[in-house]
C-alpha cells in the first residue's frame, strides 16, 4: 500500500517518506479501513518532531481518518463490510496510522460515518469535533449558560462555537485575532467576537454578559491566558482547557480561590469510555440534524503530507489539513 511514514523524529521534510509497504490485515475484533481521508492535526507534527519519543520502529502518523471498511477479524460482525466509517486514535499508543490506504483497528474505533458527510469532513472528528464536545459537555454541559471560546477559528473552537449553540449555551462569544477569522467565527454561531490582541477581553467580557462573566472557557491556550480567567469567569466559573502554548502554568491563586473558578484539563486520547460515547453519540444526533459546518482549510494528496504538517506547523490555516488517499 502507498504510505507515510517516519523512523526517527525530526522535520517533515527531513523524516517523512512516501513510499510502499505492506497492507495490514485485521487481526481478532478490528476492522481493516482502506482510508480515503486523513487529517492532520498539531498533536500529529508534535509527535513527528519529538514531544514524544518516536515508540516503534516505523511510524505512520495521523490519529483521524475517514473510509470504508473492507474485511474484519475474527469477531467483528461481517455485515460491517462495506460501510463508511470515521476513525479516532488511529496513532495514539499504536505505530501505525491513518496516513496510509489502509489501517486496522480495533472495531470501537471505527465509527460509522452518515453518507451525507463527506470522508474529508469525517477526518475531522477524532481530534477537532470530539474535543470541542467533551469542552463543553463535561462538568454538567453548557445549556442556558455563557461560553467563551477562546481561540474561536481554530479547528476546536470552529467546532466549539457550533456545538455550543446546539447544546443550549445561551451566549457564545469568542476570541479570534484578525477580521477574517471574526467573519468565520461569526458564521460558526458566534454572538460576539472580541480581537484578544487589540482589545481588552476582560472589559469586553464583561460588558457582554452584564458584568456577570462566562459561565464556561474553552481554553486553546491556558499558559497565555490564565491571566484573564480572573476577569472572564464568573463566579463559580470553569476553564475546560484542552490547549496551552507552553508547558508550565503559573495560576494567580488568591484570585482563582475568591471567585470558586475550577479547571478542567483533559486530553481527547484519553477519554473514559463513558465520556467518548457521550460525545459520539451527540455528534451523530447533530449530524443527522445536519447544518453542521467543517472547516477544510486545505485538501493534499497523501504524497504531499510533507507541505500539510508544515502548514499545521504554521499555524496559518484557518481550519484542518486533511490529506486525500485517492
Ligand atoms: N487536549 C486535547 O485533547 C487537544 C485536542 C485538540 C487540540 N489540542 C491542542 O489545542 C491546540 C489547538 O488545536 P487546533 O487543532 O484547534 O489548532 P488550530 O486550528 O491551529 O487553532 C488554534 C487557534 O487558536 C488561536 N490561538 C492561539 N493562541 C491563542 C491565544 N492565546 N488566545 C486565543 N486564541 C489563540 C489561533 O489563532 P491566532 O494564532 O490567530 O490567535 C487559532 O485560531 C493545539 O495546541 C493542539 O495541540 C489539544
Amino acid at each position: 500500500m502507498k504510505a507515510i511514514w517516519y523512523e526517527r523524529n525530526g522535520a517533515a521534510r527531513d523524516v517523512l517518506t512516501y513510499g510502499e509497504m505492506p497492507a495490514p490485515q485485521a487481526a481478532a475484533g478490528e476492522v481493516l479501513v482502506r482510508i480515503h481521508a486523513s487529517g492532520v492535526n498539531p498533536s500529529d507534527w508534535k509527535t513527528r518532531s519529538g514531544s514524544r519519543p518516536i515508540s516503534a520502529p516505523r511510524v505512520i502518523p495521523h490519529s483521524d481518518g475517514a473510509g470504508v471498511i473492507v474485511a474484519v477479524g475474527a469477531g467483528v460482525d461481517a455485515s460491517r463490510i462495506g460501510r463508511r466509517v470515521w476513525i479516532w486514535n488511529g496513532q495514539w499508543k499504536r505505530a501505525f496510522g491513518t496516513a496510509a490506504e489502509f489501517i486496522a483497528v480495533p472495531f470501537a474505533q471505527a465509527v460509522p460515518l452518515p453518507d451525507s458527510v463527506s470522508f474529508e469532513a469525517g477526518a475531522c472528528f477524532g481530534i477537532p469535533a470530539l474535543t470541542a464536545l467533551r469542552a463543553l459537555l463535561t462538568d454538567g454541559g453548557v445549556a442556558g449558560q455563557s461560553v467563551l471560546v477562546a481561540g474561536g477559528a481554530g479547528s476546536v473552537g470552529h467546532y466549539a462555537i457550533q456545538f455550543a449553540k446546539r447544546l443550549g449555551a445561551k451566549q457564545v462569544i469568542a476570541t479570534v485575532s484578525s477580521q477574517a477569522k471574526a467573519a468565520h467565527a461569526s458564521a460558526a454561531g458566534a454572538d460576539a467576537c472580541i480581537d484578544y490582541k487589540r482589545e481588552d477581553v476582560g472589559a469586553r467580557v464583561k460588558e457582554l454578559t452584564g458584568g456577570r462573566g462566562v459561565d464556561r472557557v474553552v481554553e486553546v491556550d491556558l499558559t497565555g491566558n490564565i491571566g484573564l480567567l480572573r476577569d472572564v469567569l464568573a463566579q463559580d466559573g470553569l476553564c475546560a482547557a484542552y490547549g496551552s502554548n507552553a508547558q508550565e502554568v503559573r495560576i494567580p491563586f488568591s484570585p482563582m480561590l475568591v471567585s470558586g473558578a475550577a479547571i478542567r484539563f483533559f486530553i481527547v486520547y484519553e477519554l473514559s469510555p463513558a465520556a467518548r460515547a457521550e460525545c459520539e453519540t451527540t455528534l451523530a444526533l447533530f449530524l443527522a440534524e445536519g447544518g453542521v459546518q467543517h472547516a477544510i482549510a486545505k485538501t493534499m494528496p497523501l504524497s504531499e503530507c510533507v507541505a500539510a504538517h508544515e502548514l499545521v506547523e504554521a499555524g496559518t490555516a484557518m481550519g484542518n489539513v486533511v490529506l486525500t488517499v485517492p
